[in-house]
């Protein structure tokens, strides 16, 4: 159990697996314009690499949830949401604090992430981790998007720091 955000309201951390593939898909179709398939998700679920967490309220109703490769030296980022109403808590930061420290127990020195060259939510919540802006993908995106690479490189004492 952890506690996040101002309002003192509990939330779950956990791994998830395929067996939340509809509650997955339902989030996910309500915060991307462009959403990930259920053949995209069941892949990552099927993936050996692919860590899949999600936080749950109290109330069970999945608030978010964050997948990403591990391949030491190396972390890939493939995609992090938050539940609309759940958004502005500090629920983000905290996947991403997990992230780092499952990366700082697996040696991984390198995080990668492409972000939507207009989502400045995300590329400001990156950055806010010390992720930097090293490449730009032309039209990566299915909509002929942009996507920004962001990379972190880091020790293992200053992922401590976090
Ligand atoms: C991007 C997203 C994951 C952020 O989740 P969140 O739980 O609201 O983020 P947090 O509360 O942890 O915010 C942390 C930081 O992110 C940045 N941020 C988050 N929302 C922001 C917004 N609407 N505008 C500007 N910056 C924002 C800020 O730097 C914020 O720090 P601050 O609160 O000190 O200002 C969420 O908005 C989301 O799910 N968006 C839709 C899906 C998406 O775009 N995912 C990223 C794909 S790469």
């Amino acid at each position: 159990m952890v506690q996040v955000g101002e309002q003192n309201v509990d939330f779950n951390l956990l791994y998830l697996v395929e067996n939340n593939l509809v509650e997955v898909l339902e989030l996910e179709s309500l915060v991307y314009d462009h959403p990930w398939t259920e053949a995209n998700f069941r892949g990552e679920f099927k993936r050996s690499i692919t860590l899949a967490l999600g936080f749950k309220h109290l109330n069970k109703i999945l608030v978010g949830y964050c997948f990403f490769w591990v391949i030491p030296p190396d972390i890939h980022l493939l995609n992090l949401a938050v539940r609309p109403e759940y958004q502005g808590r500090g629920l983000a930061s905290r996947f991403l604090k997990t992230m780092l420290s499952i990366g700082q127990r697996a040696n991984v020195r390198n995080f990668f992430l492409e972000v939507r060259s207009s989502n400045t939510p995300a590329v400001n919540l990156y950055r806010s981790f010390g992720f930097t802006l090293v490449g730009r993908r032309s039209a990566y995106y299915d909509n002929g998007e942009d996507a920004y690479l962001m990379t972190l490189k880091t020790s293992s004492e200053t992922l401590g720091n976090r």
